[in-house]
């Protein structure tokens, strides 16, 4: 067992809180347009039972610490509202964190609320405005308020409605602020840093749907690469897991260690055509055909316009676990509720119709602002810290997005003589799947306790069993670089037998600062982190 150096040298405060966790002491020091729904306290080791109907996220959060649970609901534009939930623990820590949601989900995510409470933060999320599950953007239809809501605003005025009760409840003023969401939790970090610097000090952005005007109009277009389910070009999905095991078997050894992870898909030259059938074949379910070929060519190429213009990244080699966008018989609700309820062509629009020109017309609108900008210097200003990572074997969200944000953020802050890795860092972390997980395939240590991870290995997991330090566990890591300046260079990713916390460790690895790559130091066991080094 390590010791875990800042939860043990940061005392909880073990509050005496000064306002009764009720209703009414909760309205007092709130202003007009924002009144609490309830307020009560849970004892600990309680379950929260999460109200009826919020659709975005029914699952209980349980095994709680002894806290006071609120949930508040906030008037924003145009006569529309937003919801927040927040969990205020008896051992505060004395900080704040606001945790993300996903897809177009709309709730308040109480769920992932429950790790953040047990490090002892005052956890709080919002249900951004709406109420649906992820795949549903149907809400978004003709109300522009709402989808303005889901963008950034409710975040935002979550986030100060929250800092405010803390601060009272407590009677002390809060010592730090944090932030973490993967996926479009990933979006509305990014989106804090960029529009509302003064929110975080810091901020874990984990695959973050960031460039929602060509990702939504994307996720339709690699669809429609592999439609109709009649075309000699379809692929179906069984042969899906032929084509991961070509992909396995090329890009892991190019890696250079046979080790069933794919550490480096982006400079594999992966030859497609291996998997041609034979001219002469009689059984089809092992081969692709040309058309198919063809296909698959498509699928992992960047979407490029007519014009030659850049529109999107490509779906990374190592994805073929993860491939529901593709595997359907119509584009995910992700890309086809986005072209009909934020862009307004209707619930009638027949994804067949879809062209390339479909981005010109989400540019146009950018749907609630929901899409990032490059310029993150007044958040570097003001001494924020931005950590975000993306699995490479992500399918739902292209990998190459994040270099592409990052880059992009460097060639604008740069020439301003700001130093990026003094403020923003990013990891790829190989054989990730969306936000959690590893296939069988890989079994990759993807585990750091980011965002959404703890829930995937258990309802009561927070931080990382066994090895709680800054080392191994992202949300400690961010603290040590905002609070004591230490910058992480790596974060150990762990994999647990059978993904379970009670069983052991099948291995450990480090997650390195992009451009550096984890190698094998060729001595010493491949699944201990210590015989592998971060090198450019
Ligand atoms: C969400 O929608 C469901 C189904 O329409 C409904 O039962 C529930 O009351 C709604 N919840 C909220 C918080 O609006
Ligand atoms: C808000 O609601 C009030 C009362 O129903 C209505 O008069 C007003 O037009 C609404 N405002 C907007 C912007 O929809
Ligand atoms: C809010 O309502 C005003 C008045 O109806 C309208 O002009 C504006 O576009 C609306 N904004 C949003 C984001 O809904
Ligand atoms: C909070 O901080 C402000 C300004 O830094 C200070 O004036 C105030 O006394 C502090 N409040 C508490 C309760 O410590
Ligand atoms: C990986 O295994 C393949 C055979 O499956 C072999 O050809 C290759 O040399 C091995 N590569 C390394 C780096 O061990
Ligand atoms: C197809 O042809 C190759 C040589 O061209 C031969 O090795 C193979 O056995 C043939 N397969 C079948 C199913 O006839
Ligand atoms: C193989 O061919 C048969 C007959 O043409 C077809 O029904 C089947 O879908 C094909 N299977 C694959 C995996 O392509
Ligand atoms: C290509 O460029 C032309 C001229 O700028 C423009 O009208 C057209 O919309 C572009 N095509 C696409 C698919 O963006
Ligand atoms: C997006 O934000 C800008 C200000 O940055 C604002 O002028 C604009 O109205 C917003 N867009 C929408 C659709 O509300
Ligand atoms: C992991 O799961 C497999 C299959 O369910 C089982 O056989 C094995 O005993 C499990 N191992 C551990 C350490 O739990």
């Amino acid at each position: 067992m390590r010791v875990n150096t800042l939860l043990s040298h940061v005392a909880l405060i073990g509050a005496a809180h000064a306002l009764e966790c009720s209703l009414s002491a909760i309205q007092s020091v709130l202003s007009l347009g924002a009144s609490v729904n309830f307020a009560y306290p849970l004892d600990a080791g309680a379950t929260f039972d999460t109200p009826s109907g919020d659709l975005g996220y029914p699952t209980d959060a349980v095994g709680l610490p002894a806290l006071c649970a609120v949930s508040v609901q906030v008037q924003s534009i145009n006569n529309s509202s937003y919801g927040l939930g927040l969990f205020l623990p008896e051992n505060w820590n004395g900080r704040f964190l606001a945790v993300g949601n996903g897809g177009f989900a709309g709730g308040i995510n109480w769920l992932d609320m429950g790790p953040g409470v047990r490090y002892g933060f005052a956890t709080m999320s919002t249900d951004t405005g709406h109420n649906s599950t992820s795949f549903d953007g149907s809400w978004a239809y003709q109300h522009p308020e709402r989808v303005e809501n889901w963008g950034h605003l409710a975040m935002h005025g979550s986030v100060v409605t929250s800092k405010l009760i803390t601060a009272q409840y407590y009677e002390k003023n809060i010592t730090y602020n944090y932030y973490a969401g993967c996926s479009t939790g990933g979006r509305q970090g990014l989106k804090e840093a960029e529009r509302y610097p003064e929110d975080f000090d810091g901020i874990i952005a984990g695959a973050p749907a960031w460039w929602t005007t060509h990702l939504q109009p994307w996720t339709n277009k690699v669809a429609l690469l592999n439609l109709p389910t009649t075309a000699a070009t379809h692929i179906p999905p069984a042969l899906f897991p032929t084509i991961a095991a070509e992909v396995l078997n090329q890009c892991d050894s190019q890696d250079g260690l046979n080790d069933t992870i794919i550490s480096d898909p982006m400079n594999c030259d992966f030859n497609a055509d291996k998997l041609l059938c034979a001219s002469n074949t009689t059984d089809n379910t092992t081969c692709l055909t040309s058309p198919q070929l063809e296909t698959l060519n498509h699928i992992y190429s960047n979407w490029v316009n007519d014009n030659g213009t850049f529109l999107f990244t490509h779906m990374q080699l190592g994805t073929e676990g993860q491939w529901p966008l593709i595997s359907g018989t119509a584009p995910n609700a992700l890309g086809s509720d986005f072209v009909k309820f934020f862009l307004g062509l209707g619930p009638d629009w027949d994804f067949n119709t879809f062209t390339d020109e479909i981005v010109n017309l989400a540019e146009s609108i950018n749907p609630g602002n929901a899409t990032v900008g490059f310029d993150l210097s007044a958040f570097e200003a003001r001494g924020g810290k931005l950590l975000a990572y993306h699995g490479l074997s992500d399918g739902l969200i292209p990998t190459g997005s994040t270099p592409y944000f990052y880059d992009r953020v460097t060639g604008e802050l740069e020439p301003k003589g700001i130093d990026i890795d003094a403020f923003f860092r990013y990891f790829l972390v190989p054989g990730m799947g969306h936000c959690t997980g590893t296939t069988a395939d890989f079994n990759a240590p993807w585990y750091f306790a980011g965002p959404n991870q703890a829930p995937a290995l258990g309802p009561e997991v927070y931080s990382v069993p066994g090895f709680q330090d800054k080392e191994h566990d992202a949300m400690l890591a961010m603290m040590a670089w905002v609070e004591e300046g230490t910058a992480p260079d790596l974060i150990i990713g762990t994999k647990f037998v059978n993904e379970s916390t009670q069983a052991e460790v099948l291995r450990q690895r480090p997650l390195c600062m992009y451009p550096k790559m984890a190698v094998y130091t060729g001595t010493g066991d491949v699944n201990a982190a210590a015989s592998w080094e971060c090198t450019a």
